[in-house]
């Protein structure tokens, strides 16, 4: 019995090794990658990939009734607020890349600004030390930057929406999931639960997202009565009404009440800005990402521009060659955005050197194949002229061929663990994404310079990369984007190289397990099962020092046009519990 049990096994196993030789599976690799968690989502004319199934599905349902992209992402970014609190959001802020069908690309910057009385040593006590805990700018009411989201779906749907959904219509489906409710999925229960201690110490956030202490269960219909009453309020009278009616007010009375930042003036004052996109090609695709206040779609392409020198593809995907020259990259690179990227509109940011081709080669002269360099040694070069699943990503691509890669947040889990009192809205701790003190790391072990020190009205500096790649005839190939932090710069990295050079499809170049360096703390890191034993062996005797913690990185939505069809192609992170929709 044991032995033929044996050899049902062992016959089994021939299947699963022969099967990539067999036509029946063939991928159209060039090489052979490990395979896909599954095929990806595909759909004739329109999909939405998100980290939540049920905002997927309101996007794919505007879609299907005539609206386009950012119609969709309007009402998917207001679902999401309502089903993946840890992240969505009215209280928090980021960015939508839109690329219309004519080849039109923009930016909407919707971040975060820091309110009027902020100012650079905000987060500091008399003796100039951080501030920790309440006051301080990542817990409580000070940690707050004047909320964007509202602002930034209204310049997008104003500017780009199709003229076929009104404001009020996409709305809706937002204020009926808040008042009807939906069955807690698994990974927002265990989120509350996870965060139970911080999100109970204020009182408002946990009557509603604590139960008042007896928890949500998974499966359990939630509702928030509390929000579908602010959603109701944005309906009838507009997105203003956030920023000047009764929302504006119950924010600025209850920040009084506890000491916080934000006025009713600061609320008034918030403006969303269109910003020209970051360009770049990698191998003759074109690479278009976020400008500042991200410094996204900077890092990134200086990255590409110095990996686009080496043949990755000829050293193989699992190489230690690959993983090391990676690594310098990301050392680099972001030894950059530590010493000069901040807000634009406040400091002189050097972009064009970061981003230019011949910048990258001098960089790349440095890097060694044989040894690693030090992070001590590798200081910010010299150009012409520098985060789990707190962030949510999305992307919609259209019947038309219009796409949206949008990336919003409340920068940590459940931001600043404050719902202000009366709105149902949790508000961020954007603020720690600042350099609080300029030279001393932030939650995200992120060391920081002056040109992103605390100011009024200035914006804090993020990693946010919502980014679309280009055929070489410069119709769209994918859009994609991810949470993450500071690795959100790094996952989107690897999937684009993972497409461009190993030929993976969105799926796999999504599931492939990710690599982090950050400049310091100097160290790789990498993600549980992702590396193997060698070539950490043989990393380490370069010089590099491999984490002793190993984690999952990132919760990337990617689609991807099929070349030959145009079918969309939607692939979700199997890292988190999102699902791709289409029609
Ligand atoms: O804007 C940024 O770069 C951060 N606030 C993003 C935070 C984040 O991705 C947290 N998620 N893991």
């Amino acid at each position: 019995m044991r032995g033929k049990n044996l050899i049902v096994r062992i016959s089994l196993a021939g299947l699963f090794i022969l099967a990539p030789l067999t036509p029946f599976f063939d991928g159209g690799l060039s090489q052979t990658v490990f395979a896909a968690s599954h095929e990806p989502v595909r759909a004739r004319r329109g999909m939405v990939a998100s980290t939540s199934r049920i905002a997927s599905e309101v996007g794919v349902d505007v879609l299907r009734r005539g609206g386009n992209a950012v119609d969709a992402s309007v009402a998917v970014a207001l679902a999401l607020a309502v089903t993946y609190p840890a992240a969505g959001n009215l209280g928090g802020g980021g960015f939508m890349m839109i690329r219309l069908r004519d080849g039109r690309t923009t930016a909407i910057d919707y971040r975060e600004m820091a309110p009027a009385a902020a100012h650079r040593n905000v987060y500091l006590d008399e003796k100039g030390n951080l501030i920790e805990g309440e006051g301080s700018s990542t817990l409580g009411y000070r940690a707050s930057g004047v909320p964007g989201t509202v602002a930034g779906m209204e310049l997008a749907l104003k500017k780009y929406g199709s003229g076929r959904f009104s404001w009020p219509q996409l709305v809706e489906p937002a204020r009926r999931l808040a008042a009807e409710g939906f069955a807690l999925p698994f990974n927002l229960s265990r989120a509350l639960r996870n965060n139970r201690e911080s999100l109970g110490q204020y009182p408002e956030t946990k009557k509603i997202l604590l139960k008042n202490g007896a928890f949500y269960e998974e499966g359990e219909v939630w509702r928030q009565p509390e929000l579908a009453a602010t959603f109701a309020r944005l309906r009838r009278f507009g997105p203003r009404e956030f920023y000047e009616g009764r929302t504006a007010r119950l924010i600025a009375e209850d920040m009084r009440r506890n000491k916080g930042l934000i006025t009713y003036e600061d609320m008034k004052n918030y403006v969303a800005k269109e910003r020209v996109p970051l360009r770049t090609t990698y191998r003759g695709f074109e690479v278009i990402s976020m400008p500042p206040p991200s410094s996204g779609g900077a890092v990134l392409i200086e990255m590409l521009n110095i990996l686009e020198g080496f043949d990755l593809r000829n050293l193989g995907w699992s190489s230690s060659e690959r993983y090391h020259l990676m690594t310098e990259a990301m050392r680099r690179s972001f030894a950059d955005r530590a010493e000069y990227m901040g807000d634009a509109d406040f400091v002189k940011v050097p972009i064009a050197g970061l981003i230019d081709k011949g910048y990258a080669e001098r960089q790349r002269r440095g890097i060694h194949l044989d040894r690693a360099s030090t992070s001590a040694e590798v200081r910010a070069g010299r150009p012409a002229g520098a985060e789990s699943e707190e962030t949510t990503h999305f992307t919609v691509v259209d019947s038309e061929g219009n796409a949206v890669s949008n990336t919003y947040t409340l920068n940590d889990s459940f931001g600043s663990k404050v719902v202000a009192r009366g709105t149902g809205i949790l508000l961020n701790n954007e603020m720690d994404d600042f350099a609080a003190k300029p030279g001393t790391p932030n939650s995200y072990g992120l060391i920081q310079g002056e040109n992103n020190a605390v100011a009024a009205r200035k914006r804090p500096l993020s990693a946010m990369t919502p980014t679309f790649v280009l055929r070489r005839d410069g119709s769209l190939w994918f859009a994609v984007g991810t949470p993450g932090g500071p690795t959100i710069i790094n996952t989107v990295l690897q999937v684009i190289t993972n497409v461009v050079d190993f030929d993976m499809n969105i799926q796999q170049a999504i599931d492939a397990p990710r690599i982090h360096h950050q400049w310091l703390p100097d160290e790789v890191v990498y993600e549980p099962f992702g590396m193997s034993a060698d070539t950490s062996r043989s990393l380490e005797k370069r010089g590099h020092r491999i984490t002793a913690r190993p984690r999952y990185m990132g919760d990337a939505q990617g689609i991807m046009i099929e070349e030959r069809t145009g079918v969309r192609l939607g692939a979700s992170d199997p890292r988190n519990f999102g699902e791709p929709v289409g029609y």
